[in-house]
């Protein structure tokens, strides 16, 4: 044996023989009586976790569940302030400084007197640390509600409306608009039938001159008569309704930025923010002469955040 293994070994020795170790102290009237709050704490923790999940998952009620997850929360900070003023070993001890190895038999006497102690104590407590694992799990769960509350992931209901094929055009009242409705150089806020003030779904219908529209043949095609052309009434830029329009020049206008469209020329943006023209919506006309759609916008409406990189 070195000399510094048999230091360590004397001084755990001396200090066991010394001090009189937590294993063998008896606990005193106030340390039980500590044990008794800290459990008493945890186990409040424990039932208020477990009734934040029961209240959440029978339909919610946002009062009560932020005060059992403030109860929740307080059981466990008071439990572990007593835990740590009245059950923790608070005696300073001042050990001079040796050489810092101890030596093979020095730690092995050093472990030794490390379990021997502290284990009785974790061992005696063990239903406090249990009653703290179960606090914190109940806590940690507690902690998750907040991401099931986030709901269903919005999947592609940002890029549709409620236009499908086949939709009946309607005025805000939900009666049909039939051809012809609609004064020459007038204009007219309609929605799909069933879906009349849908924030998505308004859409400005337009009885321009004929012969003024210069769209290709495809979108000419969702034009009756060449003289009905309809655009989605969210402006592009951040989302006014467009509710502007001057017959003379055949132009949109919102009132937000003062954003200017070119309804002869599918809506184009030519002045102000909007950097995007407005959806136009495909129409088409039933055998009753009422005004149908022929399917959604062929793009998303609105300020687009899909465009936010997009170089203007
Ligand atoms: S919202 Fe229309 S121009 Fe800004």
């Amino acid at each position: 044996m070195t000399d510094s293994d048999q230091q360590g070994s004397e001084r755990v020795d001396v200090d066991r023989q010394t001090e009189q170790g937590p294993a063998n102290r008896e606990l005193t009237g106030g340390q039980r009586r500590a044990e008794r709050r800290t459990a008493i704490a945890l186990a409040v923790t424990v039932v208020a976790g477990i009734g934040l999940f029961v209240v959440y998952f029978s339909g919610g009620q946002t009062q009560v569940e932020g005060v059992l997850f403030a109860v929740a929360l307080g059981g466990l900070g008071v439990a572990l302030g007593i835990w740590a003023n009245h059950l923790l070993d608070a005696r300073e001890v001042v050990e001079e400084r040796h050489e810092l190895s101890s030596g093979a038999a020095g730690r092995e006497a050093f472990g030794d007197a490390l379990s021997e102690e502290v284990g009785p104590v974790l061992g005696r407590r063990s239903m406090l640390l249990k009653l703290l694992a179960g606090a914190g799990g109940a806590l940690g769960l507690a902690l998750l509600l907040p991401v099931l509350s986030l709901g269903p992931a919005p999947g592609n209901t940002l890029k549709m409306t409620p236009w499908r094929r086949g939709s009946r055009v309607v005025d805000e009242e939900g009666e049909p608009v039939t051809l012809g409705q609609v004064p020459e150089d007038g204009f007219l806020t309609v929605f799909p039938e069933g879906h009349e003030g849908a924030a998505d779904a308004q859409t400005l219908l337009i009885h321009v001159r004929p012969g003024s529209l210069k769209l290709p043949p495809e979108k000419m095609a969702g034009v009756p008569e060449g003289t009905h052309v309809a655009y989605s009434k969210i402006c592009t830029h951040a989302g006014c309704p467009v509710g502007l329009y001057r017959a003379e020049s055949q132009s949109l206008i919102c009132p937000c930025h003062q954003s200017q469209f070119d309804v002869s020329d599918g809506a184009r943006p030519f002045f102000g923010p909007a950097a995007r023209p407005l959806p136009q919506l495909p129409l088409g006309v039933d055998e009753d002469g009422i005004l149908v759609a022929q399917g959604d916008f062929p793009e998303p409406v609105g300020p687009a955040f899909w465009d936010m990189n997009r170089g203007r």
